[in-house]
């Protein structure tokens, strides 16, 4: 069984999120969306309701899990055998910053960092410039699946 991890915060999971893990799902026999359980961070979604929103709107890959984590990925690749992460590269920023993640990964567990391309139509998208836009009452609608464009209305309406 070739199994790869996609971890995130998913606060929320953008169009660009989803690209990956559609395109990891058709490479390997397994993805295991993994979220990240951050105490530290704010979040606008709890935890929970960033699960049910990944389960739901990866419902049509029948070989995506969703789970959450805290603590290192690497612990949580070991402990569920799992030999390899993804990462979606949309600039070169990006590469630098996740290439010293990988090598450190790595050199603490040996599990194996991969980076995808993000698709260009997405190359400019992050999680928190979607809810800024949809903050101050800008169109995100295209920039994220319609089950979070929906909730980000509600819980962003005051
Ligand atoms: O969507 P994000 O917030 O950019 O995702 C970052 C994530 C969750 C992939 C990263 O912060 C992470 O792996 N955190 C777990 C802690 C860890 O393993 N850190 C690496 C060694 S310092």
């Amino acid at each position: 069984m070739r199994r790869v991890v996609c971890p995130g915060s998913f606060d929320p999971i953008t169009n660009g999120h989803l690209d990956i893990i559609a395109r990891s799902a058709r490479l390997y026999d397994e993805v295991v969306v993994a979220v990240l359980i951050n105490i530290e961070k704010r979040s606008l979604f709890t935890v929970d309701e960033r699960i049910d929103v990944l389960q739901t709107v990866t419902k049509e890959y029948p070989n995506v899990k969703v789970r959450k984590f805290h603590g290192l990925l690497v612990d949580f690749c070991k402990e569920n055998d799992i030999p390899a992460i993804v990462k979606g590269i949309r600039v070169v920023s990006d590469f630098d910053y996740e290439l010293q993640m990988a090598q450190l990964n790595y050199r603490l567990s040996g599990v194996e960092t991969l980076f995808m391309p993000t698709n260009p139509e997405y190359s400019f998208l992050s999680s928190s410039r979607v809810k800024e836009i949809a903050r101050y009452g800008g169109d995100v609608s295209g920039l994220v699946p319609d089950l979070v464009h929906q909730l980000l209305t509600e819980r962003l309406k005051g």
